[in-house]
């Protein structure tokens, strides 16, 4: 059996924020997701995940059925350490079992990468092995001391290296793979007595040495997989590499994206083949678009589906269903809860809320159709307004097939504009419509045949 102990009890105090690091976002997903997600797809049976500051807030949002949280004490006078974090899941550890240990601050690690870990590890039957990456800057990190044989030898943490060791550029990636038991003795005899007063976990890696047992040093292929994020330059430098990846997935799954530089693709969101993205759009959350799409410039959808063959330009779509062949915007704001037919056009300016639109249906210009029911083939024209709003509450309107909503008319919720009905441009609707019926409802047209060169005359022009 192999199982995971990620630990992320840190507090991220570099990050100023009050938002636990760990559930601070690359990509619309929190960091931690990023490493379950990754140890999951390793075929690791189960994960253990060490919480401490901000543990609630942590454990109420990565909730899921095969994450099981293990709390480390957190405040004064409590011990601290990577070596303590892992003690918390202790009682966990089989003692035939591989124990991967993740840290839960490195968002870009893949699930090929720890799989490679566990393959190296057990192919070589070593008791230990270490995850390493050679940095042209390895600051910070715990570095890798060899013998002469290349034999991992021990981790000498920055703070406790020498000018020599200093200058190494292999590092700890804090990725571990060692076996259960020897982990559990191991973690047994560790202390705290060095300069941080912390309980290091690479002091197991130094017990299981001395102790005569195997250890192995497996070099990432891809270092900046094993980047932490511990300050928002540094979150930054994440996003930007998820970014890529994720454009990267989708073009080579048949996607064109003009400019991948500026397209923000969420992680988790769907596209199909031969759809192209134009620069500026941003896709988040649970968004599904399907083949044959143009998403153009600046356009931002957020939890949507798009069916297939949809144009979209320079508008914004929240939370609706956008139907087959739909072309929409420039300009348009398509809100929460909306679901649009098949080869409906939504034109600029034109904002759509709560609402349900049949196919065919046009708004080309200009309008605001807020809690409706729309049939199909209606044509709503230039400045329509539906009032659904009275200062108190809100009411739906409803317009059945074909009906014609002539330019700048107010349909006064709740009202209902029955089949082929037919309403006069300028009117304000009130009463039914009833079908086939011509509506108008302005005042009547007056004119005063010579009124301007009487008055001219009058004022002595
Ligand atoms: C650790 C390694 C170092 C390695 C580096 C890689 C040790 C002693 N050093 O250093 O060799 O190069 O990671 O990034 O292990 N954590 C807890 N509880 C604690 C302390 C830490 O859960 O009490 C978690 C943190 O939230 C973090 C992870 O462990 O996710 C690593 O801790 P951190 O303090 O960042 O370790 P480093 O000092 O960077
Ligand atoms: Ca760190």
């Amino acid at each position: 059996m192999n199982i995971s102990i990620i630990l992320a009890a840190g507090e991220g105090t570099r990050m100023k924020s009050s938002v636990p690091k760990v559930l601070h976002k690359v990509c619309g997903k929190p960091i931690l997701s990023y490493i379950i997600d990754a140890s999951r797809n390793a075929n690791i049976d189960k994960n253990y995940v060490v919480v401490g500051h901000g543990s609630d807030e942590v454990m109420e949002e990565l909730a899921e059925d095969d994450v099981f949280f293990r709390i480390q004490p957190i405040g004064e006078g409590c011990p601290y350490g990577t070596g303590y974090a892992v003690m918390q899941a202790m009682d966990d550890i089989e003692d035939d079992c591989n124990v991967v240990i993740l840290c839960g601050d490195t968002p870009l690690i893949t699930d090929s990468t720890i799989k490679e870990l566990l393959n190296y590890h057990q192919k070589n039957g070593y008791d230990g092995t270490v995850l390493t990456a050679v940095l042209d800057d390895p600051s910070g990190y715990g570095r890798i001391i060899r013998d002469e044989d290349d034999n991992l030898l021990e981790i000498i943490e920055d703070r406790d290296a020498t000018e020599e060791e200093k200058a190494i550029k292999e590092i700890n990636s804090g990725i571990y793979c060692i076996n259960g038991k020897l982990l559990k003795d191991a973690l047994g005899k560790i202390d705290n007595k060095n300069i941080q007063g912390e309980y290091y976990i690479t002091d197991v890696i130094k017990i299981l040495r001395e102790g005569g047992r195997r250890i192995g040093a497996c070099i990432i292929g891809d270092s900046r997989e094993i980047h932490g994020v511990n300050s928002r330059v540094q979150l930054a430098f994440c996003e930007k590499i998820m970014k890529d990846r994720i454009n990267q997935t989708h073009m080579l799954e048949g996607v064109t994206i003009i400019d991948p530089e500026n397209t923000y693709i969420e992680n988790g969101v769907s596209i199909g083949r031969d759809s192209i993205i134009y620069p500026g759009v941003v896709i988040s959350g649970n968004s599904t678009i399907g083949r044959d799409c143009i998403i153009g410039e600046n356009t931002r959808i957020e939890n949507c589906t798009i069916e297939d063959r949809v144009e979209i330009y320079s508008s914004t779509i929240e939370e609706s269903i956008i139907g087959e062949r739909c072309t929409i915007g420039p300009y348009a704001h398509i809100r929460p809860d909306s679901r649009l037919g098949r080869d409906i056009r939504i034109g600029n300016f034109v904002e759509i809320k709560n609402s349900v639109l049949g196919d065919g249906t046009k708004a080309a210009h200009l309008a605001y159709i807020g809690d409706a029911d729309v049939g199909k083939n209606v044509n709503i024209g230039c400045g329509v307004i539906f009032v659904n709003y009275d200062g108190e509450t809100k009411a739906r309107t409803t317009v059945e097939d074909n009906a014609f909503i002539g330019s700048n008319s107010n349909l006064i919720a709740p009202v209902i504009v029955r089949k082929r009905g037919y309403v006069a441009a300028g009117s304000t609707i009130t009463d039914e419509v009833e079908e086939g019926c011509l509506s108008i409802a302005r005042a009547r047209q007056v004119n005063k045949y010579g009124w301007v060169d009487e008055r001219q005359r009058r004022d002595g022009k």
